[in-house]
């Protein structure tokens, strides 16, 4: 079995947010790895350990819990292994986990740009519940010559469990 789901270790951070730099405008940094283990939020990281040349880290997510909702805050395939249905099983993955920790709901920010992840999040049940004008910042990029600017999120919600009203 050459790939394997797990929490994320400490042993991983340097890995994920590795690739985190490389995936992101802007990125997660280690401490915010960090940060997730120490507070006990949700992670998962898909490893490969048997691929020579290949990074030992495929993915990984991090959830949080808040109240009766979970909110997903970075879900990510390294390049090498993107488009080969790693990220989709990473979602389902953070969607069963969720549902059987009894969220009712899970919210998500994506950057409005980001087709390939909006695609991904409709086609696992997400709809879109609103928008945040100018949420995120766009870094200058001398290569390209993109300027710096801002950029709205999408925010998008999965129903997991029912919600039930309260007894009066
Ligand atoms: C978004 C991301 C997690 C997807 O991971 P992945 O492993 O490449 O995704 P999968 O291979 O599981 O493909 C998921 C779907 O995206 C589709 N897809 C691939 N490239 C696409 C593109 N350029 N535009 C639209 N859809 C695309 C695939 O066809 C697939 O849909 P399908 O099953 O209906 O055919 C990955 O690209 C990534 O890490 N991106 C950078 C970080 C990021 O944007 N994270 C999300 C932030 S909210």
């Amino acid at each position: 079995m050459p790939r394997a789901l797990a929490e994320l270790a400490q042993s991983d951070v340097a890995a994920v947010a590795a690739i985190e730099a490389r995936q992101h405008l802007t990125p997660w940094g280690a401490s915010s790895f960090e940060d997730a283990l120490r507070c006990g939020w949700h992670t998962t990281v898909l490893r490969d350990e048997v691929n020579p040349g290949l990074p030992t880290v495929v993915g990984y997510f991090v959830a949080m819990s808040a109240g009766d909702d979970e909110e997903l805050l970075t879900l990510t395939v390294a390049p090498e292994y993107e488009g080969r249905g790693y990220g989709r099983i990473l979602l389902e993955t953070l969607l069963l986990e969720a549902t059987a920790r009894g969220a009712k709901r899970l919210f998500l920010e994506v950057r409005q740009s980001n087709q390939r992840a909006i695609h991904l999040y409709e086609t696992a049940g997400f709809k879109m519940t609103g928008m945040r004008k100018n949420y995120y910042v766009t870094p200058a990029d001398s290569v390209s010559g993109r300027p710096a600017g801002r950029e709205n999120a999408l925010l998008m919600v999965r129903v997991l469990n029912a919600l039930k009203e309260s007894p009066a």
